[in-house]
């Protein structure tokens, strides 16, 4: 039933979506490849030349860094979202871009099927799918690994039956994906929630105990809640992200090990690498103290669940998504300013923090006799702020009590 049909299939040059593709062609359908570069660090060029020996009637690559940068994590880190308090959701922020792509090769090639190598059991086919029937309800999506249930194995031997090039070199027992923002590894060993992750999994991070002895230093500079320079100097978000990366990892800093809880209902373990993500996070979250009323800090916090929840869910391209940031844009207008971190074997600390518009006011806070803050305005306020429960306990608690009015 695909033959004759355009398909674009989100092609990643490894065994399940190089099967994937040969199936396509040999379903008699005309199967285009897309690969997308996240800032994944794969040779782009090599993975198109194999989609096409593979039997692609074209491929693509596309550069889509800078635009994942400033319109999938940059509204993310306003957002402060962290998955389960610990993911910074880089994979699921992905993956509506990759199927945004494809839609758009899928309209200029005149295709009516899109396709993705994701299994059944994860989070990623979730977020292709309902990406798709988001913004292209009129295109079928198919996932033939999800609908085959073939093993590794079995790939293996359909690779080698069709002329499909297999990896020759000893195959991982992990799962990894990765993009600028960060590195997931699965699977394997690490199925065993007790087995500690081994250091040969990591390539982004440092051992903590082998970091270096003296602590290091970055200031970070937001305008508006985006991410802007880097101890002084002015980057692109996506410089800035791998420039961060390096400094911090090189600190050990950046290391998720997480239980998580999969939108299909599994628990599994995961182990993250994202040193940059999780510092301008801690920066960005810390300058939002100086500079968001407590009001407003405190009301986003439920925001911010509920954004991680709908990135991870595959929920990008929805309403609420759309609602949610109109708030969270409101509230970076005054998010400016510095942080400075200090990077020392596998911790990243607040060492400092500046603001042009903070909210801040050392006249206030100081302890000096000369502060501004009028200490007799307090018990005034303390006795109506806490009229309700004295009123609570003198009529439920049997102790005799003076009456509210006689509280002062
Ligand atoms: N658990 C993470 C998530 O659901 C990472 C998934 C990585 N994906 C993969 N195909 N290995 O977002």
């Amino acid at each position: 039933m695909l033959e004759g049909k355009k398909v674009v299939l989100a092609y990643s040059g490894g065994l399940d979506t190089s099967v994937c593709l040969k199936w396509f062609e040999q379903q008699g359908a005309e199967p285009y490849a897309l690969y997308l570069d996240l800032g994944q660090g794969e040779p782009a060029e090599d993975v198109r030349a194999k989609a096409l020996k593979i039997g692609a009637a074209d491929a693509y690559v596309r550069d889509a860094r800078a635009e994942f940068a400033y319109k999938y994590v940059a509204p993310a880190i306003k957002a402060n979202a962290l998955y389960g308090g610990k993911y910074p959701l880089f994979t699921a922020l992905g993956r509506p871009l990759i199927a945004k792509k494809l839609v758009e090769v899928a309209r200029d090639v005149g295709a009516t099927h899109i396709a993705h190598g994701s299994t059944g059991k994860g989070n990623d086919q979730v977020r292709f799918d309902v990406t798709a029937a988001s913004i292209a309800p009129d295109l079928t999506v198919i996932a033939p690994v999800r609908d085959w249930n073939m093993s590794r194995p079995e790939e293996m031997a359909y690779a080698e039956d069709h002329g499909v090039p297999v990896p020759t070199t000893k195959s991982s027992p992990y799962s990894v994906d990765a993009n600028l923002f960060g590195r997931s590894i699965e699977a394997g060993p690490l199925e065993d929630p007790d087995h500690e992750a081994p250091e040969d999994i990591y390539e982004l991070t440092t051992t903590p105990e082998k970091a270096p002895d003296e602590p290091g230093y970055v200031t970070l500079g937001f305008e508006e809640g985006l991410a802007m320079s880097l101890d002084g100097e002015e980057l692109s978000l996506v410089e800035l992200i791998a420039e961060l990366n390096r400094i911090a990892g090189a600190h050990g800093v950046g290391r998720v090990d997480m239980i998580e809880d999969r939108l299909v209902g599994i628990k599994s373990r995961e182990i993250y690498e994202c040193p940059a993500a999780l510092t301008m996070l801690q920066a960005h979250r810390e300058l939002e103290t100086m500079t968001l009323t407590k009001d407003v800090l405190r009301f986003k916090a439920a925001v911010e669940q509920r954004y991680a929840e709908l990135t991870y869910d595959g929920l990008w391209f929805t309403p609420l998504k759309a609602a949610l940031d109109a708030f969270i844009a409101e509230t970076q207008k005054t998010v400016t300013g510095t942080v400075r971190l200090k990077l020392y074997k596998g911790y990243s600390t607040v060492a400092g923090r500046t603001a042009p518009q903070t909210l801040y006011s050392q006249e206030l806070a100081t302890y000096d006799p000369n502060s501004t803050f009028d200490e007799s305005a307090a018990a005034g306020f303390i006795a109506l702020w806490g009229l309700p429960a004295r009123q609570w306990a003198g009529v439920n608690s049997g102790v005799e009590h003076k009456s509210s009015t006689a509280a002062k």
